[in-house]
């Protein structure tokens, strides 16, 4: 059975630990979408791995990491990252593939970013995102605008990347001097020098990873995706302009691999037992007082990426119950559940109340519009008993089985996963794996 692990709400879910612990049921791990503003976490017996390009199933050396098309990609970061796995004993060779088709992240694409989150920021009223500065937009505007985009499969030819080097240089140059950077202009000659060395080095990774996935498709071997970012996120589908440049639902999978919708049969959305965000944009059950400060304290809400505090608020099932309909969920994972112990009193936001007084339970995914929907509650009684230590689900206070149940009774999916622990093992099995019927898959 193939799967997608997929963040319902704005990131930061726990996909990297769910990924980490479904890799023993899978041969290929993949990522589909985003580049390194992702950073997803794992933890095992007491390491810490935080990572941002490779996909989380490399801890576990048997199996295939692979970078899809759908990924942009930083050289410098994705060098960074092997490194830095390598010394710590884990193995990074054979086991990590990376789609010559996927569009890379230059330096200007960074620089570009920052300045322009730097200009928006001034002025009158911030209009910025609030992005992580990966360089992520500009990487893909790149690639749909075509004519300035270079490929990691372009990393090996020495000669076509000084052939495109040149101008493209010169474009960003002035670009860039236009948004108020001001440094010397772009030199393609030690740009060409330094892609062509990162080539050489990633060389042995860099392939076909579409034919690569339908060999293992043919060969049946269980394929997991692994989404970066999150539903709420999604170019198309989330907040925009609040979002990230990338199809990060499981929408992105067909065309951020080359794998059609129909060989994902399994798709577990993964939540937080309440909603963060980091960056701008709206977030309607938001705690802006002591509630908030308490769960970013006891979640160590800080950003894998930026360091970033996320911002933090009660449950919102209106914002799951969409995502899980756009991604296809067939189960849920609900995570750092442990941190809500302590509290009288739990919300659940079920429905929004619009300024016409009408009550809708539907998302509204528009930014300009989200800001006036006011959550609608639901309270459920909290429980006091720290729960870090629970193995099943008879070993959760009343309460917090109560708090499940409701979560499945609204959104209409079961909860597949509890978690309660940033480690491995600090996980709750609850149900098996739900599957679509084998005729259905994502279509
Ligand atoms: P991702 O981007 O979706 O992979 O999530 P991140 O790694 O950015 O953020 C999730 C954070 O929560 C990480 O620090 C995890 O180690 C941690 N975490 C995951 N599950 C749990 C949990 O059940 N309880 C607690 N307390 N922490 C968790
Ligand atoms: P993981 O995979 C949380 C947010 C940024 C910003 C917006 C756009 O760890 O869940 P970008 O740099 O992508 O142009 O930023 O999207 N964002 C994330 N927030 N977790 C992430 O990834 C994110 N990836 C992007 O904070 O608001
Ligand atoms: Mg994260």
């Amino acid at each position: 059975m193939n799967t997608a692990v997929v963040g319902l709400q704005w990131g930061d879910e726990g996909k990297g630990k769910i990924v980490d612990l479904l890799t023993a049921e899978h041969d290929f791990i993949v990522r589909y979408n985003g580049g390194a503003n992702a950073g997803h976490t794992v933890v095992v017996g007491g390491e810490t791995y935080a990572l941002h390009l490779i996909p989380s199933g490399i801890l576990s050396s048997e199996k295939t990491c692979v970078i899809g098309n759908g990924v942009v990609v930083d050289p410098a970061q994705l060098l960074k990252e092997i490194e830095s796995l390598r010394a710590r004993n884990i193995t990074v060779g054979d086991n990590l593939m990376v789609s010559n088709r996927a569009h890379v992240v230059m330096p200007y694409h960074k620089e570009h970013d920052a300045a322009l989150e730097r200009v928006l920021a001034s002025g009158s009223g911030n209009n910025s995102i609030g992005t992580t500065k990966r360089g992520i937009g500009p990487a893909y505007a790149d690639k749909i605008h075509r004519s300035l985009s270079i490929r990691m499969g372009d990393l090996l030819d020495p000669d076509y990347l000084a052939s495109r080097l040149g101008v493209i240089c010169d474009i960003r140059t002035r670009e860039l001097d236009a948004l108020g950077v001001d440094a010397p202009p772009l030199d393609a000659a030690s740009l060409t020098e330094s892609l062509v060395s990162m080539g050489r080095e990633l060389g042995p990774h860099i392939t076909d990873t579409v034919y690569a996935l339908h060999d293992a498709l043919t060969q049946e071997r269980p394929i997991l995706f692994e989404g970066a970012n999150a539903c709420l996120l999604d170019i198309d589908h989330g907040t925009f302009p609040y979002v990230t440049s990338s199809n990060c639902s499981t929408l992105g999978i067909p065309a951020g691999t080359g794998v059609p919708g129909r060989h994902v049969q399994r798709v577990v959305g993964i939540m937080k037992a309440y909603t963060t965000r980091v960056g701008e944009g709206p977030f309607p059950t938001e705690e802006l007082g002591e509630t908030g400060d308490r769960i970013r304290e006891r979640g160590n809400e800080y950003g894998t990426t930026t360091g970033r505090p996320r911002r933090c608020g009660w449950l919102d099932l209106v914002a799951v119950r969409y995502s899980a309909m756009i991604c296809g969920a067939t189960s849920l994972s609900c995570m750092l559940l442990d941190v809500l112990s302590g509290f009288d009193e739990l919300k659940l936001c079920t429905a929004y109340e619009l300024p016409d007084g009408t009550v809708t339970d539907r998302f509204i995914p528009d930014a300009y519009r989200l800001p006036q929907a006011k959550p609608v509650f639901e309270t459920m009684p909290g429980w006091s008993e720290e729960i870090v230590g629970a193995t099943d689900r008879e070993d959760l206070p009343m309460a917090a089985r109560d708090y499940l149940e409701r979560i499945e009774a609204i959104t209409g999916l079961p909860i597949e996963i509890a978690s309660v622990g940033p480690e491995r093992n600090q996980t709750l099995r609850l149900q098996p794996p739900t599957a679509m019927p084998s005729t259905a898959g994502l279509t």
